[in-house]
């Protein structure tokens, strides 16, 4: 397998009013072509970060950080899903899914063509048409998953794109992460808090200790593909959350303790 992402000795510190910030030391990730890899790590270890300094938007202190294009040209390099949906509230879902295929300049036809597929495998067939405070918040997590999928990044960037979302929308979207993921195989690169999310829909699971992050241990996760929600109640399933939870146990204290 070939690498897609390579990350080495990433360190980044905000200057702040108060002083300068370390959000993240001598972090090093590589995520291989067609992974799913997800980041778990206590609040405010800088996996927001690292996401952010992956995707352009910020600029590390020092270190590299590379995505390797693919052979096929004029592909956008990343594409991210907040927690927030980051949707416009003017355009309707089709145009928002067609967003960023407009912004490449595709032609309309074309791009409605895409978006319109996207929204059918998402499952917002029916809503092309509304705007977005017409619908509920799980659609339109939806809606920019959906639109992240249609731009067919080089990889897909997503910092807690479930996070804002109730138990039960949640579990259906996670189910629909993974349907899609294993018909796309796309290069992912998940953040969540929920160790269970990570390990149901990841391939290797890093963990980061408490601020400044670094990598504290990494999982393969071999559980067989294709999972559903019932993947959950397996016995190698509760043994690998239990594992991971044990270290992430301690760097939670140690970033509680350090807020005191
Ligand atoms: N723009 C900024 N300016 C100054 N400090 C920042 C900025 N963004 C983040 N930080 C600090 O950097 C550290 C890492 O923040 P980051 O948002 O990456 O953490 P996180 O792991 O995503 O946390 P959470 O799980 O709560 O989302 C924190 O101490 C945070 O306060
Ligand atoms: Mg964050």
């Amino acid at each position: 397998m070939a690498a897609k992402i390579i990350a080495k000795e990433v360190r980044k510190i905000y200057d702040t009013p108060q002083g300068e910030v370390i959000a993240l030391q001598h972090f090093d990730l590589e995520v291989e072509e067609g992974e799913f890899v997800c980041i778990v790590g206590p609040s405010g270890c800088g996996k927001s970060t690292f996401l952010r300094i992956l995707a352009g938007l910020e600029d590390q202190t020092a270190g590299q950080v590379t995505i390797i294009p693919g052979k096929e040209p004029g592909k956008p390099l990343n594409n991210v899903v907040f927690q927030e949906y980051a949707i416009f509230p003017w355009k309707t879902v089709i145009d928002n899914v067609a967003f960023g295929l407009e912004m490449h300049g595709m032609p309309k036809q074309k791009r409605l063509q895409i978006a319109r597929r996207w929204l059918e495998r998402v499952g917002l067939g029916r809503f092309a048409q509304y705007y977005p405070h017409q619908i509920s918040g799980g659609m339109k997590q939806r809606v920019s998953i959906a639109r992240a999928l249609a731009n067919d990044p080089e990889v897909l960037l997503m910092d807690e794109p479930l996070g804002a979302l109730d138990a039960q929308t949640r579990a259906v979207l996670q189910e629909e992460l993974l349907r899609i993921w294993e018909e796309t195989r796309k290069t992912v690169v998940y953040i969540t808090h929920s160790i269970e999310e990570a390990v149901l829909l990841g391939d290797r699971v890093f963990l980061m200790t408490a601020h400044p992050g670094v990598n504290k241990a990494t999982f393969d996760v071999d559980i067989p593909r294709p999972r559903t929600l019932a993947t959950q109640s397996s016995r190698e399933f509760r043994q690998l959350t239990l594992a991971i939870w044990e270290l992430l146990k301690d760097e939670v204290m140690r970033a509680m303790e350090a807020q005191r």
